[in-house]
């Protein structure tokens, strides 16, 4: 049985959790239908909440997170795959409570895998990742529910961070004048090179007025953070206008009147990359391997080893200091 590398995290009796690489076997694994020699795994925030004990993610220890993986099917019980293939598996429970993609292989349900579309190289996939395919994902539903560049600004907040930077990027390329919203003041040049037309501070963002509706600026909305900035990203929507919500960074709470809704008739859009369904999916991760494809990735990605992942990017990630996205090299041992 091949060996390989894994984040391993441990919980001790007082509830603290340690983190290390360790060496596992593929015996080790959980059953499923296809067992992925990992390529390359990515850093998403849920990531570092699974290492670091947050029980609303993970709920049992030792544990090896990951929400990401792409790499080449090495076996397949399902007529789906075959030896070889290249695919990416993003979402469901991989990394929460299922063995993750911080590790040289994983094994998983054929329903979590998607063939890795033309147009697209497995390093690349995991510059998108999860935090590219929400993004994709807050794109498409803004546009189906009605969104178009010629509507006016669209607002994306949290605009350094994965989702923001990704989402950053391809809204500007399909078109739309993006403000970015950055707690970064040294991050204009980055937001900007990715598309940004303005971009604006967390205060600018922030209403302290009990005020239920402001002047209405913005065509769309495309928040990664949640909280105030959210709530008032609504009373700053035009009449008509948009919002998609994935995030919780700033906070949880979302504070609110019925104003914006009934007086201005703006939409407020969930978007959930976990259980998406599979249809979805392909058709996302088809635009992000052609129409939709950031011909710059290399500029808003920074590649690190597992052992940098272990002991710099975790925290980091959990103090809000990683600007775009972070790729992880995943080895398999002889
Ligand atoms: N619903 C889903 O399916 C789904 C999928 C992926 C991610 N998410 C969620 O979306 C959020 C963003 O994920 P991510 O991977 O992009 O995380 P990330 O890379 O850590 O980016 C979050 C960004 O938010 C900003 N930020 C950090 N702390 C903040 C605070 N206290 N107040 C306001 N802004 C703050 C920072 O950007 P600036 O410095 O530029 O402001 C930070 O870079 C997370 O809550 C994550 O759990 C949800």
């Amino acid at each position: 049985m091949p060996h390989f590398n894994a984040l391993w995290v441990t919980e001790t009796p007082e509830k603290t959790y340690q983190r290390q690489i360790i060496q596992r076997s593929v015996s080790d694994l959980p059953a499923g239908d296809v067992l992925i020699r990992v390529s390359y795994s990515s850093l998403n925030y849920k990531d570092a909440l699974s290492a670091s004990g947050n029980k609303g993610v993970t709920r049992n220890y030792p544990h090896t997170p990951g929400i990401d993986a792409a790499g080449i099917v090495e076996h397949s019980d399902s007529p789906a795959f075959q030896t070889g293939d290249a695919v990416v598996v993003t979402g469901f429970d991989l990394g929460m409570n299922t063995a993750g993609g911080f590790a040289g292989y994983i094994r998983v349900p054929a329903a979590w895998v998607v063939k890795l579309p033309a147009g697209i190289s497995l390093r690349d996939s995991m510059v998108y990742g999860t935090a590219g395919f929400t993004a994709a994902l807050s794109v498409f539903k803004l546009e189906h529910a009605g969104l178009r560049p010629e509507q006016g600004e669209v607002l994306v907040t949290g605009a350094t961070g994965g989702v923001g930077s990704i989402a950053v990027a391809i809204l500007s390329q399909l078109g739309y004048r993006v403000v970015a919203g950055s707690g970064k003041s040294s991050a204009q040049d980055f937001l900007k090179q990715l598309g940004a037309t303005e971009t604006l501070s967390r205060e600018d963002l922030q209403d302290e007025s009990n005020k239920p509706l402001l002047k209405g600026r913005w065509a769309g909305v495309l928040d990664t953070v949640g909280g105030k900035i959210l709530g008032t990203a609504l009373k700053t929507l035009q009449y008509g206008g948009k919002a998609s919500c994935c995030g919780l960074v700033a906070s949880p709470e979302l504070q609110t009147t019925v104003f914006p809704f009934i007086l201005r008739g703006v939409d407020l859009l969930g978007v959930d990359s976990v259980e998406c369904p599979m249809e979805t999916r392909l058709i996302l991760w088809d635009k992000l391997a052609n129409d939709w494809k950031i011909p710059s990735l290399d500029t808003l990605m920074t590649e690190i080893s597992l052992e940098e992942l272990e002991s710099v990017y975790l925290d980091k990630i959990l103090r809000g200091q990683v600007q775009g996205r972070v790729v992880v090299r995943c080895e398999a041992l002889a």
